[in-house]
């Protein structure tokens, strides 16, 4: 069901860091910062031949992956996104497995503009996963 890797993302405390760790040590393409309020993240985007590393890093007071640096101080990955192609069908059949989606189990707009979803980290080997219907 699902298919290519589309992400995999990074926790940060500190951005500018972080993208100089990608950039000059490891060598990679990296995009200016982009905040997306909406989600409650800045992120900067990693560009690698065969996927993408997102950087996170908290954007307000209500962000979502504050708690997450509070328990990892240096950062750490955060999740993992995987795409799929019918967003709705892969929902349906992992809640008929007994899967737990988080939030009201609606997809929501992405990071990408594109539907996503996420599973509960403990039903998925500790990995908190988001789908992405590409
Ligand atoms: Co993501």
């Amino acid at each position: 069901m699902i298919g290519r890797l589309n992400h995999v993302a990074i926790a940060v405390p500190d951005l500018q860091a972080a993208t100089g760790v990608y950039r000059d040590t490891l060598g990679a393409a990296v995009s200016a910062p982009q905040d997306l309020p909406e989600h409650g993240v800045t992120v900067v985007f990693v560009d690698l031949p065969n996927t993408k590393i997102e950087l996170l890093h908290p954007f307000g007071a209500e962000s979502p992956i504050a708690g997450f640096l509070d328990k990892n101080p240096s950062g750490g990955i955060h999740h993992v996104c995987y795409e799929v192609d019918d967003i709705l069908a892969a929902r349906d059949r992992l809640k008929d497995q007994g899967a737990r989606v988080l939030g009201d189990g609606e997809p929501k707009t992405g990071a990408h503009g594109k539907p996503v979803l996420f599973l509960h980290p403990k039903d998925f080997a500790g990995t908190l996963v988001e789908l992405e219907q590409v």
